[in-house]
């Protein structure tokens, strides 16, 4: 049983209650999150607690053996308590402008008295909950930084970058010369004098920028550590956790985010995600998976999100039909929830908890569906769970079985902010380059980890960086001494720790790696794609697209030439240790190269079709068709099948073993 599902007591009539524990034990549910916008019915006024509704409804859900996970209530502070500290409100980096009360999330990160209020609030509810039978763990506020609040124009957020800046560089000569503010007169003569990089005529210096999203990403840590710190002190024999976003709305670095957790849980969308990721896509592109998500998308936020954590992860919200907050709202096709569900456990999940009871009556999401519909009939996303939870059972699935990987990507959230800070063309995402990566190894039958870039490389034998221009201390030295082939994209070894250039040129320390430099850098509009021509089996050149960002690179004796710009100039270089390739380009590209790659390095690969996936975890592996017709993978008709077979149909799902 690893079920569950987020529920609201607080938003229905108590008479109610205990049908729903009820219904939720007959659906084989197993957890119930609660209480994570409650801070006004738990406190309406300073110093008055009111648990008596929680106690009942803790008491209600464990007579139907329903666990409770509970939440600091953090992610709403109440109307009284702004009143009281109106600096709690952040400040709107963009526009100078205080951002107000009256949706979620409107607190600074810097502000001492939220933080202290935070701090309060949070030993209380921790105390009253401490010993509770059926409190078995707590979720940390909610999508920390969610709502693009990790930054705060504020003057707390000024005070505390200006003293965060004086412990990283101690002298303000020190700090002039790393980030060389001698450019357009920007010395400074103290710390007290600098400003938070915002509000200026045109862009501020990228350096200054970096260091105030190291920053502000470390004020989140700080504030979620000392929360960490709080539950660990009242309940020692309760888990702590908290449901992740991806990194690119948080903007705070999630490994440091996740590391004083027991695990890591994460909010899984993908409607919703590939609606707001995808906005630019063509239609026809776009209506292929509008209603079934992109076949890569939940998968790449999973392993992600397996990256972060120390144990199996936990989904703590999942899509159950329409949402309500993308640029459009589609309906899930029939059999998506399960299918996701199945998604989520094969890249490494122990638990999915479905995001909500019941489609809510009244307020901003009104419009979101949930489990049970708002006159309390089913949706279809119960019939759905009963299936996934039945096939699970039958399955015989191990939840804390690992994911294994021979490949892994090189994730990191500074050289994310390099890359937005300094995008150099308007068509430069990186979050689109690494999902890109990503996609041509999955689209091979690989399972794919993410690692951070002072990560031990032992155990793999391809390791993926697709952009690295920040290269952190001791990555040769691990680089040399692990077995893998590393291949670098376009931009890596660019950059120094304070966003200035390699001054030996880029790809800068990676030198070491392989004998190659980048004269000149170009970027192109997107659709204004030029050949390039990939030089694989035989040298046979095998024409591709080089798209938006090229190198000019020079190749040394000893390395090849991999790839080839329309002008016969190379666009991408091995050796035996690593590959690097100087353009972004097409996925096919990189498919092919990576296909190369694999024969050569002895990775396992499979020819799948277009929508179909392959993800292994433990002795299953699963396929997944995210097409609309069915599929059939003639190579593996032999397989010992637990559920369905080599024929796939539409959306569907089927487990063998290996
Ligand atoms: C999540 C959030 C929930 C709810 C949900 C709606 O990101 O944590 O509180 O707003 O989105 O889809």
């Amino acid at each position: 049983m690893m079920l569950g599902v987020c529920y609201y007591p607080e938003h229905w009539p108590e008479s109610m209650w205990q049908q729903d524990a009820k219904e939720m034990q007959s659906l084989g549910l197993k957890y119930v999150r609660l209480a994570e916008f409650a801070w006004s019915k738990i406190e309406p006024v300073e110093g008055d607690y009111h648990w008596e509704w929680l106690d009942k409804a803790i008491d209600v859900l464990s007579a139907c053996e329903l666990s409770v996970i509970l939440c600091t209530p953090t992610a709403t502070p109440p109307k009284w308590l702004i009143d009281k500290y109106p600096s709690i409100l952040p400040v709107d980096i963009n526009t100078g402008t205080t951002r107000g009360f009256g949706s979620r999330r409107h607190y600074d990160f810097s502000s001492p008295d939220y933080h202290r209020e935070s701090m309060r609030i949070t030993r209380e509810i921790a105390k009253r909950y401490a010993n509770h039978p059926a409190v078995v763990g707590w979720q940390t506020d909610n999508e920390l930084a969610c709502h693009d609040t990790a930054h705060s124009g504020s003057e707390h957020a000024k005070a505390a970058f200006q003293k965060w800046l004086k412990k990283r560089y101690e002298s303000i000569d020190a700090l002039n010369r790393a980030w060389g503010t001698v450019f357009w007169s920007m010395e400074y003569q103290n710390f007290e004098q600098i400003e938070l990089p915002i509000l200026a005529v045109t862009e501020t210096h990228p350096s200054h920028q970096l260091a105030y999203r190291r920053f502000s990403s470390d004020q989140v840590i700080r504030y979620h550590n000392d929360m960490i710190t709080v539950l660990r002190e009242c309940c020692p024999n309760q888990f702590v956790t908290h449901n992740f976003i991806p990194m690119v709305d948080t903007q705070t670095d999630n490994f440091a985010l996740a590391k004083a957790l027991d695990f890591v849980s994460y909010d899984n969308y993908p409607l919703g995600r590939t609606d707001l990721f995808f906005a630019d896509a063509d239609a026809e592109d776009f209506k292929r998976y509008m209603r079934t998500g992109h076949p890569d998308f939940s998968s790449c936020s999973f392993d992600h999100i397996r990256g972060i954590s120390k144990a199996p992860f936990w989904i703590m919200e999942q899509q159950p039909g329409p949402v309500n907050w993308g640029h459009h709202n589609p309906r899930p096709l029939p059999g998506m929830v399960r299918f996701w569900s199945w998604e989520a456990v094969a890249h490494g999940a122990q638990t999915v908890c479905y995001f909500r009871w019941r489609q809510a009556a009244f307020a901003q999401e009104q419009m979101h569906a949930g489990i049970k519909r708002v006159d309390n009939s089913k949706s279809p996303a119960w019939y759905e769970a009963e299936r996934f939870n039945d096939e699970l059972l039958q399955s015989g699935m191990d939840l804390q079985a690992p994911v294994e990987s021979e490949v892994a990507i090189v994730m990191s959230t500074e050289n994310q902010w390099v890359c937005e800070i300094e995008r150099q063309g308007d068509s430069y995402n990186q979050q689109r380059v690494e999902f890109e990566y990503y996609s041509a190894l999955r689209q091979l039958g690989l399972n794919v980890d993410f690692i951070a870039a002072d990560s031990d490389f032992s155990g793999y034998k391809l390791v993926v960086m697709p952009t690295l221009p920040i290269v952190p201390d001791g990555f040769v030295q691990r680089a040399k001494a692990s077995d893998a082939h590393f291949v670098f994209g376009p931009r890596s070894g660019s950059k120094t720790e304070e966003l200035t250039l390699a001054p030996n040129l880029a790809p800068g320390v990676l030198q070491a790696l392989i004998a190659v430099k980048i004269l000149s850098v170009e970027t192109l509009r997107a659709d204004c794609d030029e050949p390039l021509m990939l030089l694989h089996q035989n040298n046979q050149g095998k024409q591709f697209s080089s798209v938006c960002w090229r190198e000019e690179l020079e190749v040394a004796s000893d390395v090849n030439v991999l790839a080839k710009y329309e002008d016969g100039s190379a666009a991408a270089a091995s050796n035996e240790k690593a590959s690097y390739i100087a353009s972004l380009s097409d996925v096919a590209f990189l498919k092919t190269l990576f296909a190369d790659l694999s024969r050569k390095l002895g990775l396992q690969t499979l020819e799948l079709p277009k929508d179909v996936r392959l993800s292994k975890r433990g002795q299953f592996s699963i396929l997944f068709n995210y097409s609309g017709t069915k599929q059939t993978i003639l190579e593996l008709s032999k397989a010992q099948f637990v559920l369905g077979s080599h024929e796939l149909n539409p959306h569907d799902i089927a487990i063998f073993t290996s």
